[in-house]
């Protein structure tokens, strides 16, 4: 574990590291941030946005809290999307999950946590919206991993629900919602393959927020 002085010491090294690689770094990276990425993930300190996908500083647009949630009265979340949908023109929007993860395990454990109660309850919220499934798993483990995934799609369908994803998303062809579980174990990201657009149409039933049912209604079309 590095001291605290010595953060700073790999600081320097970090510096001259990158301006050995490319003598302009420095000066490229103030002038403005472009990512195509943003990156919702767990604040757990194993699970690194950039270095687990192999991203250089300005590639990636990132929010991590404890357990990836995507709740639509946090505004710190909101924020971050809205942002990085409207300003940024973010291409894809992953949320970004992982085994063993504290958040989730606490979430399944049935006990007062005190104020972490209201931030759990959304992932008891999951393991409920998907109890038939979740109760069928006899072991333990490969329940606790499973609720991470569906934790994981229950966000990302979070994000697919935000107005400014919907009407990007109708104008433009993107961003595109992703879900992955990084697995501490081996080091790997997996693709939950989620259909992105199937979602989307079979939310918009009730979350259509692109303004067009509305339209279409005033219009006395369909
Ligand atoms: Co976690």
């Amino acid at each position: 574990m590095a001291t605290y002085e010595q953060i700073f010491e790999n600081n320097r090294k970090w510096v001259a590291d990158m301006k050995a690689k490319d003598t302009d770094f420095f000066e490229k990276l103030a002038r403005e941030q472009t990512p195509d990425y943003l990156y919702i993930g767990c604040s757990d300190s194993r699970v690194p946005a950039n270095e687990i996908m192999g991203l250089e500083p300005g590639d990636v647009f990132v929010h991590r809290n404890v357990a990836n949630l995507v709740n639509n009265t946090d505004l710190n979340v909101m924020s971050v999307i809205n942002f990085a949908v409207k300003h940024l023109d973010v291409k894809h929007i992953i949320v970004c999950g992982h085994y063993n993860c504290g958040g989730v395990k606490a979430a399944m454990t049935p006990k007062d946590m005190g104020l972490l109660n209201p931030w759990l309850r959304t992932i008891r919220d999951v393991y409920r919206l998907h109890e038939d499934e979740l109760d069928s798993i006899t072991d333990e483990q490969k329940r606790y991993s499973r609720l991470v995934e569906l934790n994981v799609i229950e966000q990302a369908t979070n994000v697919i629900k935000i107005a400014g994803v919907q009407k990007n998303y109708q104008k433009q062809g993107y961003p595109i919602v992703h879900g992955w579980v990084f697995d501490l174990h081996s080091g790997i990201l997996i693709d939950l393959n989620i259909d992105f657009k199937n979602i989307l149409k079979r939310i918009q039933k009730i979350y259509d927020l692109t303004g067009i049912a509305s339209k279409h209604n005033e219009d006395g079309d369909d």
